[in-house]
């Protein structure tokens, strides 16, 4: 894709085509590389141009005086829970939650029922999900041993990463051995193709759990010893020893501990580190409050841990933050500590907790767009279509008002179960007005707009 210069000074008239426009105007548009006070003119879906002074040819204008105007979120880790488990969540829900959160692409996991681990299973899900997208999409394949010869196949399926398990978890999948993950990071290497690791290492959990259950222990608070930073350590260590060797893009998904940070600062470039919401904010401490409804894997640790993945954003060495929004059912969250299920829904509230973030100073407001949208766009390999307000990049765009604020209701929430958000009661700074997709409004203050017409993005294209 050609990238025009950004932008235009001075007045531009922009001449009257056929087909459709919206001009966001007076907005303070940020990107990864800074701010500036401009107008956006999408043009069939596209940026056209960002200037000052856009005079609008009869085009639809959206006024942004005083707004933030930021590319839409691309939340590269996300369980809608389709195919087979939709009683916790579903594509709907799910993709409204995310347009009211401004986010504009998803990626969604394959540790569902039955797993996206077959060419057929990618394209079936792809083609499926289609008419309950409400932003658009992108769909992970699961590494295992046995597609791990073949995932040349999964990809021209359509998939847009590898997700490797390497301990349980939800959907139970089996972790691929070594050659497997030397398989897909070879691939990696020269295709581009992300493989996403979830680090935590089976024996060490199942050994500790065994112990502490057998002890008499059922406080929430368990989990996080059953599931302490070294089972995180041990397999990012093996993951960054493999990727040494075999190069490719490998990227540790929700990084938790300070330990595994520290390994992935050592790998010189080797792994690329995401972070998520919920482990920048909760602590252990949490529990005694929130319960089992912060029972998530791996676990939330404590505050030294949280200080140094802030530590890890602010140096730019945690380049992504997702949500991993993994909702269950209510019943499901409940009662014992061994069996309720581990999770936690988080795509609506992603944005909003970054931009709170810059507003309160804990990062510099350029670092929300850099973490939310351009990195997580070039994690995927659909960096500058998306993940970018260049002209010639998806009209996809988030207007957010920094006086604002917004305290969390289980009314606000578009999920299947918002009574099982942990983020229920907390204030957000900054509130979002309208969510744009490609150009089009898809929420706007409060309300999910204009119906389902996500689409499906793959690496060749949007299909
Ligand atoms: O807590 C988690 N829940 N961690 C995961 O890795 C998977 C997720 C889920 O799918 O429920
Ligand atoms: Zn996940």
């Amino acid at each position: 894709m050609r990238i025009e210069p950004l932008i235009y000074r001075g007045v531009r008239r922009i001449r009257r085509v056929s087909g459709s426009e919206i001009l966001v105007r007076g907005g303070r548009v940020l990107t990864g590389w800074g701010m500036v006070e401009a107008d956006v003119l999408v043009r069939e879906g596209r940026v056209a141009a960002v200037g000052t002074a856009l005079e609008p040819g009869g085009t639809r204008v959206l006024d942004a005086s005083g707004m933030l105007v930021l590319p839409g979120a691309i939340d590269e880790h996300v369980h809608s829970r389709e195919p087979g488990m939709t009683w916790k969540e579903d594509f709907s829900t799910m993709t409204r939650a995310a347009a009211a959160g401004g986010v504009t692409t998803v990626a969604d996991m394959p540790n569902t029922s039955p797993p996206v681990d077959s060419p057929e299973r990618v394209a079936a899900k792809g083609r499926d999900v289609a008419p309950r997208a409400n932003v658009d999409y992108a769909i992970f394949a699961a590494l295992t041993d046995s597609n791990a010869p073949r995932i040349d196949e999964l990809v021209r399926a359509g998939a847009i990463g590898l997700k490797a398990y390497m301990g349980p978890t939800t959907g139970g999948l089996e972790p691929p051995d070594d050659w497997s993950v030397a398989l897909a990071l070879r691939f990696s290497r020269t295709t581009g193709i992300p493989v996403f690791f979830h680090a935590e290492n089976g024996p060490l959990i199942e050994g500790l759990s065994g112990e502490l259950r057998g002890a008499g222990r059922s406080d929430p608070a368990a989990h996080s010893e059953a599931r302490p930073p070294v089972a995180e350590e041990v397999e990012v260590a093996r993951i960054a020893a493999i990727a040494g060797a075999m190069g490719g893009n490998a990227v540790i998904a929700h990084v938790s501990s300070a330990g595994a940070l520290e390994l992935i600062e050592r790998s010189r470039g080797a792994l690329r580190a995401e972070a998520c919401a919920h482990h920048l904010i909760f602590t252990t401490e949490d529990y005694a409050a929130r319960g089992l409804l912060i029972k998530v894997n791996p676990p939330v640790r404590t505050r030294e841990h949280v200080e140094a993945l802030w530590r890890g954003v602010r140096s730019g060495l945690i380049r992504t933050i997702a949500s991993d929004h993994a909702p269950h059912a209510p019943e499901e969250k409940e009662g014992d500590v061994w069996s309720a299920a581990s999770g936690i829904p988080g795509v609506q509230t992603l944005l909003p907790f970054a931009v709170d973030a810059a507003l309160r100073g804990l990062i510099r407001v350029e670092d929300v767009p850099r973490l939310l949208s351009e990195n997580p766009a070039r994690n995927l390999g659909i960096y500058p279509r998306k993940g970018s307000l260049a002209p010639g990049s998806d009209g996809d765009m988030v207007v957010i008002d920094p006086r604002g604020s917004w305290r969390v209701r289980e009314d606000d929430l578009f999920y299947k179960h918002p009574e099982v958000s942990p983020y229920v009661g907390m204030e957000f700074r900054g509130r979002i007005k309208y969510t744009l997709l490609r150009g089009e409004i898809v929420y706007e203050d409060g309300g999910v707009a204009g119906g389902p017409r996500g689409r499906w993005v793959t690496r060749g294209g949007v299909r």
